[in-house]
């Protein structure tokens, strides 16, 4: 794998203006509900000890079990460790529906502090936007907790440009985590308007379409710098923008260091062409 000591991109974000992260982060939801107890604490503390810092989770992973893996994992965390946590979506087995009342906002964001063992969480997430709730009403939950002391940043998921656009007029939004990756570039005019304003943009399924072969430029340009798929997906979103920050998940620790050393991968301009044409 080709990598460099001076890495020509900035490794650091820095969400909200005050709380640097490196930009390659974890996403922790694969860590319950699958592997055993042991391997989810396990590969929790490797990714922080290969120097990953930003952590993301959500209270309905689980049912909040993985917010208290990390806890018990982490706690205390290690001064830098930022866990990101969402509120908003109710997991009922296959089914996933949004929940922005305010009053539950307020109430999953009181329980998953108590879950995560912290008195302010650092990234509180909107999971989804209810359809059903006013849009300044689930923002506004947000920004009284921010208000209260109770989340330091605020962020959004798998938003639209119009709502991001109408949330930044009710809260500062810190971050955005919508589903993007090379295959799945959908969200290409929210990471554009992230990019302007500096918001942080952590993309969801950042690998998973790209690891199984077969995905034509990927798999090439990564036979080309002795790298794997994973790799060149990762470094490509790192590539894209300053402020990407993927998230990829995994319970394999051979994965998780694969993942991990991605962000020392360096794609030229021919790469970046070959990976996504005309951008
Ligand atoms: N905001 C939202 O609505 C939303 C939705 C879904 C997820 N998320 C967040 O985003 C994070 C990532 O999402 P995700 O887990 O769905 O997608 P992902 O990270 O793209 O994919 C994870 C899958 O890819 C496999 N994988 C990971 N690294 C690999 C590698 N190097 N080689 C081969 N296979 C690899 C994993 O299997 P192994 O375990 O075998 O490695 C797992 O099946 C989640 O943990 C969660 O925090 C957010």
């Amino acid at each position: 794998m080709t990598t460099t000591s001076s890495s020509p991109i900035e490794l650091t974000l820095t969400i909200g203006g005050d709380l640097p992260v490196h930009r390659l982060g974890f996403g922790a939801m694969r860590l319950t509900g699958g592997p055993d107890r042991a391997t989810g604490i396990a590969t929790a503390r490797r990714a922080v000890e290969l120097g990953v810092t930003l952590i993301d989770t959500a209270d309905s992973y689980d049912l909040g079990q993985n917010e208290e893996l990390l806890a018990e994992a982490l706690h205390p965390y290690p001064a830098g460790v930022v866990v990101a946590t969402k509120g908003g979506q109710v997991n009922l087995g296959r089914q996933w529906i949004p929940l922005g009342r305010p009053e539950y906002l307020r109430q999953q964001a009181e329980l998953s502090l108590r879950r995560l063992r912290v008195e302010r969480i650092d990234l509180y997430q909107l999971h989804r936007v209810d359809p059903t709730v006013p849009l300044a009403d689930q923002v506004g939950a947000l920004r009284l907790l921010q208000e209260q002391g109770k989340v330091r940043h605020i962020g959004l998921s798998e938003v639209g440009l119009a709502q991001l656009v109408e949330a930044e007029r009710i809260a500062p939004i810190a971050a955005v985590q919508n589903r993007y990756n090379l295959a799945d570039r959908a969200s290409e005019d929210v990471l554009e308007h992230c990019t302007r304003r500096g918001i942080a943009f952590l993309p969801w399924l950042p690998v998973a379409p790209l690891v199984r072969g077969g995905a034509g430029a990927v798999d090439a340009v990564a036979a080309r710098l002795g790298a794997t798929p994973a790799q060149v997906s990762l470094a490509w979103l790192l590539h894209r923008s300053p402020v990407v920050a993927p998230i990829p998940g995994t319970s394999s620790m051979a994965h998780l260091e694969e993942n991990v050393a991605a962000a020392g991968l360096t794609l030229d301009e021919q790469d970046m062409a070959e990976l996504a044409p005309g951008r």
